[in-house]
């Protein structure tokens, strides 16, 4: 069954610590295995507090030849727009290291936006057997109170696919605005070797309570890594889901 493992933190002080353990963690191991970390990363109110814990995660740890950053979702809108996710990353990190992110190429039409992220992908993460999906080391998944994760909404699973490869998809009835918006899949997140949720606030507390039920009606509670190792980063509110506590 599923083993989801809870850290609960007081304030975003400590919700930042307990990030940077993790982070420090995975780097560790993922180092001594001589190979490079790539890390998905949600927008929303995540770039704050990770950008925060993950620069400030032992310098000898982070080798950032050895570490990419690419965005979970990202919407349809210019990078120096108030709606970019990756915008919203650049500006929490030094300029010398945004090299480590990997761009989403905004183009006019969502599609070829869409089309041009997943060759961005491909560069990077080939996947261990061809036309299967590429393995993230780590995905960060935010979810909203209707329980979306990534931008793949309750009732708006099946995403157009825009090429055969189903890497990233489209969607462009986001009930989150902006309404355009690319993402990769459920089938990437699925496979992933680790996913992290921060959910924080009371409206997340029904998501918590859904991901520990498996409730499948859920996105963010269908995704669920290969090996089923997720870890739920939580506030007290949103820990108010998770059950027996
Ligand atoms: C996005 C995010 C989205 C986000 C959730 C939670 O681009 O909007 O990727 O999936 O993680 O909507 O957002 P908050 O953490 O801000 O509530």
């Amino acid at each position: 069954n599923m083993k989801t493992e809870v850290k609960v933190s007081a304030d975003e002080e400590e919700l930042v610590a307990q990030l940077r353990n993790y982070l420090t963690e995975k780097l560790t191991y993922l180092l001594e295995q001589n190979g490079t970390i790539s890390i998905g990363v949600s927008g929303g109110s995540m770039p704050k507090v990770w950008s925060e814990a993950l620069l400030s995660v032992a310098p000898e740890l982070l080798n950032w030849k050895r570490i990419r950053i690419f965005m979970v979702d990202e919407r349809h809108v210019p990078r120096d727009h108030e709606d970019s996710n990756l915008g919203a990353y650049l500006q929490l990190f030094p300029q010398e290291l945004h090299h480590v992110f990997i761009p989403v190429p905004i183009s006019k039409q969502v599609v070829h936006t869409a089309q041009a992220y997943e060759i961005n992908l491909r560069k990077y993460l080939l996947p261990e057997q061809l036309n299967t999906y590429p393995r993230f080391d780590i995905l960060f998944l935010g979810a909203g109170p209707d329980g979306h994760t990534a931008s793949i909404f309750p009732g708006k699973e099946q995403l157009e696919k825009i090429t055969d490869l189903n890497w990233v998809s489209v969607i462009t009835d986001s009930p989150k605005p902006p309404p355009s918006r690319v993402t990769i899949t459920m089938q990437c997140i699925q496979n992933a070797k680790n996913v992290a949720f921060i959910l924080t606030g009371a409206n997340k507390r029904d998501v918590v309570r859904a991901i520990h039920e498996g409730d499948k009606s859920i996105p963010a509670a269908q995704a669920r890594p290969m090996n089923n190792k997720m870890i739920l980063f939580l506030d007290e509110h949103a820990a108010a889901g998770v059950p027996n506590r």
